[in-house]
């Protein structure tokens, strides 16, 4: 089958590409089962080089290739064209500085997720054992969900509150707080919560919902976001979630 791309495309270093853009491309021979980022080294490889956009694993792990595809977030690697359709449009995520073409500046995202302190803290004694701080399967499914989370910034990037104010900390850097403060080894809830509770934490989200279909990993972006309001409201991770919300992963 024969598939169309309509790409925007802009280079802010050079004065004749610094506007954005929108160019297409045909591409023939293509299998529905193709996925969309194959199709973007086609382009590539085949008729403009200088089309830029980051990739890695091409397996939907490392996050690197989040884009707006026909007007949805999405990693590129991970939709087919049997999902897409012959027509591709595709896009930069938004509220990101544009580097270059598909390439945003993920500093900003990256200040929000190092604002709520990403790593496990235990001050207490090394345990008997030694080696490790052993975590019951009980206790473990609290952050079943949001230890998924590969920081594509898919969800953050969807997030009309974040388009407003690109001071909000985001719903992926409430994700990554999520599986620290109702991780039962870990013991900075209180100085994660003070974080979340700034003017521009949790309360920034209005429960849109944009950011939870918009998760390639199918977090449940906005139920977490939930609790990390309940947390703050009551100062502390306990009771907070209940067993029989737990999402079991398969
Ligand atoms: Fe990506 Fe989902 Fe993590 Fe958001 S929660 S950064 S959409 S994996
Ligand atoms: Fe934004 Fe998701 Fe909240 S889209 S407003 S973070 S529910
Ligand atoms: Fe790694 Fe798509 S290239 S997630």
């Amino acid at each position: 089958m024969e598939v169309t791309f309509r790409i925007r495309r802009q280079n802010p270093e050079d004065p004749a590409k610094k506007k954005p853009y929108w160019q297409e491309f045909t591409l023939q021979n293509v299998a529905e089962t193709d996925r969309v980022l194959e199709l973007m080294h086609r382009i590539k490889w085949e008729q403009d080089g200088t089309l830029a956009f980051r990739r890695s694993c091409s397996h939907g792990i490392c996050g690197s290739d989040a884009m707006r595809i026909n007007g949805r977030n999405a990693l590129a690697c991970k939709l087919l064209v049997r999902n897409v359709g012959s027509k591709i449009q595709l896009e930069p995520i938004l509220g990101l500085p544009v580097l270059k073409d598909l390439i945003v500046d993920m500093e900003p995202f990256f200040d929000h997720y190092r604002s709520i302190m990403p790593y496990f803290v235990n001050n207490s004694p090394v345990p008997a054992n030694g080696r490790e701080r052993i975590q019951m399967p009980e206790d473990q499914v609290f952050m079943n969900d949001t230890g998924n989370c590969i920081l594509c910034a898919c969800c953050t990037t969807s997030c009309p509150s974040f388009w407003a104010n690109g001071k909000y900390v985001g719903p992926a850097a409430i994700v990554q707080a999520h599986r620290f403060v109702f991780d039962t080894r870990d013991e900075a809830t209180a100085e994660r919560l003070d974080v979340l509770a700034d003017p521009d934490g949790v309360w920034r989200c209005r429960t849109i919902y944009n950011c939870t279909p918009a998760c390639p990993r199918g977090i449940e972006v906005t139920k977490a976001i939930g609790e990390v309001k309940l947390a703050v409201m009551r100062g502390t991770n306990k009771g907070v979630i209940k067993a029989s919300d737990i999402k079991v992963n398969h």
